[in-house]
């Protein structure tokens, strides 16, 4: 991968896998930076062995590492859009909208994406610098924000299910699928810093593994209590009474507020709705789409067979054998008790997202 050529490898030791100075809200790692010129970002493909800073200096080598889900989560991604558009500026002067096309097709789903390639590119009237300094917003915006939005959430948890909560998650919404701090991990992160965090069950999240690799690596690095399930038994957790609340962040939220987040998040919705405990999902404004009515017409990644039919490059499943990989499911509005963003509480059943 071209993202690999410029890798630099920080550290192969599986010892220090648990070390997470670079996630201080004002330390010196980010998930994605700027760098005046160039792209950097954690390489997400080998964590939790390796903790590995990519460059990225041309909008392929940027493609590629958001295709291959070295960097991923839907707020990461915005910034990820802009930052094209950014290193477009730089290298292809000529063909910038060319090239924003290009990042903005990378993935289909989230539509933080589109909305940071769009949100850089308006300024390209004014000229070069100005998309990047807006570029540059978008990534310090996503920075401010998730701290407003990790305290609204662990207000509304505390009010409604009282402390110490005890959460299940999926997938990866931390620090990693952000700037810095997370979304639905960073209302967890509040909650902990205020002695009002239990236990939390993350679950696995096949086929790519985000909640045992990256989510599981977050919480041991921040001192949280964890356990990781496989994704069918979420709702055994939720149902025998394990956990108070699920807690999830999203890649689209339509404007009837059905939510669409990583595939094996709608069972849990079921299950909660089921057991009387709330569905929370947590995400940025920039994630809710009054563009999109409802859940149906979102254009659900559907990503390459190999990732479910193979593990490591090993085939399991018989050579004829095809699969069905969706990356993101669905999940009805009714379900959903409260969506957290930086700005409100939406509270889907008795209140509209206009
Ligand atoms: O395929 P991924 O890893 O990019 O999917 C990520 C998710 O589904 C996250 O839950 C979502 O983007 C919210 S991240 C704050």
């Amino acid at each position: 991968h071209a993202a690999r050529d410029h890798a630099r490898v920080l550290t192969r030791t599986p010892d220090r896998t648990h070390d997470h100075r670079q996630f201080r809200h004002d330390g010196p790692m980010r998930t994605i930076d700027w760098r005046g010129d160039r792209v950097v970002i954690i390489d997400q493909t080998r964590l939790p062995h390796d903790l590995v800073v990519a460059e990225l200096r041309t909008v392929d080598e940027l493609v590629a590492a958001i295709t291959s889900l070295a960097v991923r989560g839907a707020p990461a991604l915005g910034v990820a859009g802009a930052l094209g558009v950014a290193l477009a500026v730089l290298t292809a002067p000529d063909r910038v909208e060319e090239e924003a096309a290009k990042v903005r097709a990378a993935r289909p789903t989230a539509v933080n994406l589109a909305w940071g390639v769009d949100r850089a590119l308006a300024r390209l009237p004014e000229g070069g610098a100005a998309v990047v300094a807006e570029a540059v917003a978008v990534l310090e915006d996503d920075a401010r924000l998730n701290r407003a939005l990790g305290e609204r959430g662990a207000d509304w948890l505390l009010d409604r299910v009282g402390g110490p909560v005890d959460a299940l998650t999926h997938c990866n919404a931390g620090a990693l699928a952000c700037v810095e701090w997370g979304t639905a991990l960073g209302v967890l992160r509040s909650l902990h810093l205020r002695g009002g965090l239990g236990h939390v069950y993350a679950d696995e999240t096949r086929p790519l593994l985000q909640g045992a690799r990256i989510t599981a690596w977050e919480l041991a690095g921040l001192g949280v209590p964890h356990t990781v399930v496989v994704d069918s038994a979420g709702p055994s957790v939720i149902a025998n009474g394990l956990v108070g609340a699920v807690v999830v962040g999203a890649d689209r939220i339509a404007a009837n507020g059905d939510v669409v987040n990583k595939v094996g998040t709608y069972p849990l919705a079921l299950a909660a709705a089921r057991a009387g405990i709330p569905f929370v999902v947590a995400a940025p404004e920039s994630t809710v789409d009054l563009g999109t009515p409802d859940g149906r017409s979102v254009d659900i990644e559907v990503r390459d067979e190999d990732e479910v039919l193979g593990w490591r490059g090993e085939r399991i499943a018989p050579a004829a054998t095809r699969a069905l990989n969706y990356a993101f499911d669905v999940t009805p509005a009714d379900l959903v008790a409260a969506i957290v963003t930086e700005a409100r509480v939406v509270e889907p059943a008795s209140g509209s997202l206009s």
